[in-house]
């Protein structure tokens, strides 16, 4: 038997805006930054904060991709969210959350998905504050700039800014005020507590982030932009359910390149050196792609081609320590990787235990596990052409 979820609070993420004034192609929930949507980036800090019904406000025909960053930001909170259609107004779209909370909820957060970056912090402060006042709750900042009052260009009067505060979102109420300030509203108000103060509830102000600032015009999603680091196409560690995950990686190379060969970490003084843009290591190379498809980084080409000249001669040592940082900035540890390497020559079997050493060094200390064979005169690798390797990683998250 599966158990309905009953959250005490439930958010209540508006999204359904066509965002004219950032003029992009997409309504403004659908645009990118740093590989993901202005929705699936403001979720994330919805799901990073307490454990809530998560309500999502999409624009008409939009429900579907809406539920896809859903799924993808909820990781193992999945079943805590649904998406409903928006209406033509912001407000008129929190009303049609509101109508699709779930009968446990008795606290609600609504928020703005325009408001990407907030941190989940602001979440947790208005929930608290709700709790502890039963007040409408809103996130403001003190004004920074001097404030007139004005009339076309002429200004009035100075406005006394230490009686004004910046609302921002999410905005907390308790269930029955919500609902039942939404009922009497007659009109449009700018934001919920404003309409909520309308139907005679008291709100206060909680500390809101500048992090929490409205994706409104396109200088405002240049700023979101260098605020975001880009986020790798398959996600960080955490949205992977705590699970392991492995990757494959081969690599060749041709005997022909110039000075001694390197392969497995290793130099070896006296055999043919193998072509490359690198060293030509074909065992560090197929250990790269292995651990970069685990992460679901890309593969070698993404971080260390040719375009790279900084990685031009570059030694496994250099390829290694990079990819363990990748993985490392993306959540992962390595486990273990295992290696099969074919080829006539070298012989590995006398240094194998050095060169496991020399590439497990290279990756912290995880353990590299070398086999070597021949392929019985038959192929490239048979005819002495070249070499070629086969790396497994398993991966988990750090
Ligand atoms: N919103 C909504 N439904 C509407 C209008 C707005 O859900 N009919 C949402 C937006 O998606 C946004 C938030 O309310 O997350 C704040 O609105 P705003 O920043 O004004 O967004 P847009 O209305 O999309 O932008 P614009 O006013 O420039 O068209
Ligand atoms: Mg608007």
């Amino acid at each position: 038997m599966t158990l309905t979820p009953s959250p005490r609070v439930g958010v209540i993420v508006v999204a359904a805006g066509s965002g004219t004034r950032l003029g992009q192609d997409a309504p403004k929930a659908f645009v990118g930054i740093g590989g993901h949507t202005i929705l699936r980036h403001a979720l994330r800090g919805v799901f990073s904060a307490p454990e809530a019904q998560v309500v999502i406000v999409a624009p008409a025909g939009r429900e579907g991709e809406a539920l896809t960053d859903a799924r993808e930001a909820a990781g193992a909170r999945a079943d805590l969210v649904s998406v409903v259609t928006g209406g033509a107004t912001r407000q008129g779209s929190v009303a049609a959350g509101i109508a699709a909370l779930w009968p446990s909820v008795e606290v609600v957060l609504v928020h703005d998905a325009a408001r990407a970056l907030t941190p989940p912090d602001v979440f947790a402060r208005v929930i608290g504050a709700v709790d502890r006042t039963g007040w409408g709750v809103v996130p403001a900042l003190a004004v920074i700039d001097t404030i007139k009052r004005v009339e076309g260009e002429r200004i009035v009067e100075a406005v006394d800014r230490s009686q004004l505060a910046a609302a921002q979102t999410p905005q907390g109420f308790r269930r029955d005020v919500l609902e039942t300030s939404y009922a009497v509203a007659a009109e449009e108000y700018t934001d919920d507590a404003a309409l909520v103060a309308a139907a005679g509830h008291r709100v206060a102000i909680v500390e809101g982030d500048p992090l929490a600032f409205k994706i409104t015009t396109p200088a405002d999603l240049d700023r979101a932009r260098g605020l975001t680091t880009p986020v790798p196409a398959v996600p960080a560690a955490s949205a992977g359910h705590g699970m392991p995950r492995v990757g494959i990686g081969t690599d060749v190379h041709a005997f022909g390149g110039d000075g001694s060969l390197w392969l497995a970490g290793l130099e070896w003084p006296g055999e043919p050196a193998l072509s490359g843009h690198s060293d030509g290591d074909a065992v560090a190379h197929a250990i790269v792609d292995a651990l970069l498809s685990a992460a679901g980084l890309g593969d070698i080409g993404t971080h260390f081609g040719t375009s790279r000249p900084e990685f031009a001669g570059a030694h496994a040592d250099t390829f290694l320590a990079r990819t363990r940082e990748l993985l490392g900035e993306a959540g992962w540890a390595v486990v273990n990787v295992g290696v099969q390497f074919q080829s006539n020559r070298p012989r590995f079997a006398p240094r194998r235990a050095e060169a496991e050493a020399a590439l497990s060094a290279a990756l912290g200390g995880s353990p590299v596990s070398l086999a070597a064979t021949t392929t019985d005169g038959l192929g490239f690798t048979g005819a002495g052409d070249g070499v070629q390797a086969f790396a497994v990683a398993l991966i988990r998250p750090a």
